[in-house]
């Protein structure tokens, strides 16, 4: 697979810069059209000229045009070699886990999207996969559950819903000594924030259903990686057929061309909202590492260029007022999921990370996630003025 408007460097060796590879990378017009966006090939199958060749297509489910262009873009994105498209994020997650096998061990994140942990803890575990959950932010507690069958230490940077910010750095130095490899969960930030394999990551994942689809109309997942290891994920694609329809694909690299503008936008009504939230008397403690106040300040502005759309927050008063907040907005849509134009409210213990419940991963029970969408943060901050009220 060779990406094309690449390899980041155009006619005169200048190489592109984030956004322009965002819209351009896999991207050239279609040859036989002239077609300026890569057209949906939908089909599941490509007529063969001879037998035994074909044209580097020949079953969707091994390959899809669309989908390549895809592939192609997020590993710019990600600067790795490769990326490979999944039907969900947890089914791009089970590729992953299924490189292992029984025996081997992973520590993870104590703090990570309940699906993630419900897939470790109650499928993969069936099949021999052993897991400990941890707080990577103790770099001792990490070394102490490292095992000599431990292949990842997965990391989520920032988590889902805390907001907690990794050392991504540290953990891969640590990883790498151990033998084991650093996958990052790079959903929440994306490559327009943070790119993990600067600091040593070895797998980045997403939800492309999130941020980099961004219109909350497509779900999907991906893993960017070295080529070795992207092959025996393509060769997963093949062999279990999670992979994301033509359509899926197409609506996902629409969401990328714009991500960089986004996050920006993301992140600025975030930060604002964040910190007006740090004002509110019904406000009991608010997550964000965008606030100077926060623990994860000073890491994250070493590992982010901005902080994101995700802000978190504790309403006094506990789970029955916060569950008013959250019936209370308006503009803020009642909703899970996050990463789209639109704003949402959540109440994580109920909601998303309900599968976490009686675990060390369990969440406050006050607790509401806001994924701060990009409406004029006027209307935002008023919309929850009036729920806190
Ligand atoms: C951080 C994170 N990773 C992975 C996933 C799973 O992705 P999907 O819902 O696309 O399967 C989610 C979903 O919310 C998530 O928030």
């Amino acid at each position: 697979m060779s990406r094309s408007t690449d390899d980041h460097a155009p006619n005169d060796g200048h190489p592109l810069a984030f956004d322009t590879r965002a819209i351009h990378v896999g991207q050239d017009p279609d040859p036989r059209t002239g077609a300026v966006t890569v057209p949906i090939y939908q089909t599941s199958t490509f007529a063969q000229p001879r037998v035994g060749e074909h044209t580097g297509y020949e079953y969707a489910r091994t390959g899809n045009p669309t989908r390549t262009a895809l592939q192609e873009c997020l590993a710019s994105l990600e600067d790795t070699d490769e990326a490979v498209c999944f039907a969900s994020g947890l089914a791009a997650e089970d590729a992953v886990f299924r490189l292992l096998s029984p025996g081997d061990h992973v520590v993870m994140a104590d703090d990570v999207y309940g699906g993630t942990w419900r897939q470790i803890a109650q499928v993969h575990s069936r099949f021999g996969i052993e897991v400990s959950a941890v707080d990577l932010n103790d770099l001792d507690a990490v070394r102490a559950a490292m095992r000599p069958t431990t292949r990842y230490v997965w990391a989520e940077t920032p988590s889902n819903p805390l907001l907690k910010i990794l050392d991504l750095g540290a953990l891969a130095e640590l990883a790498h000594e151990h033998g084991a490899r650093l996958v990052a969960d790079n959903t929440f930030a994306t490559p327009a924030l943070q790119q993990p394999t600067s600091m040593g990551a070895d797998l980045v994942l997403h939800s492309t259903t999130k941020y980099l689809g961004g219109h909350s109309d497509v779900v999907g997942g991906a893993v960017c990686t070295d080529a070795a290891t992207a092959a025996e994920l393509a060769f997963l694609q093949n062999a279990v057929g999670a992979v994301p329809g033509p359509f899926d694909a197409w609506l996902t690299l629409r969401g990328v061309k714009t991500l960089g503008i986004r996050m920006a936008r993301h992140s600025s009504n975030a930060a604002r909202i964040a910190q007006w939230l740090t004002t509110h008397p019904k406000v009991a403690a608010v997550h964000y590492p965008g606030l100077a106040s926060d623990p994860g300040h000073a890491l994250a502005a070493t590992q982010m260029s901005a902080f994101g759309g995700m802000v978190s927050f504790r309403v006094a008063g506990g789970i029955e007022a916060a569950k008013a907040v959250a019936e209370g907005t308006e503009l803020f849509f009642l909703a899970e999921s996050l990463g789209g134009v639109e704003s949402l409210i959540e109440h994580p213990g109920i909601m998303t990370h309900a599968s976490v419940a009686g675990t060390a991963l369990e969440v406050p029970d006050d607790l509401l996630r806001l994924s701060v969408g990009i409406e004029e943060v006027e209307d935002l901050l008023a919309d929850l003025e009036r729920a806190l009220g």
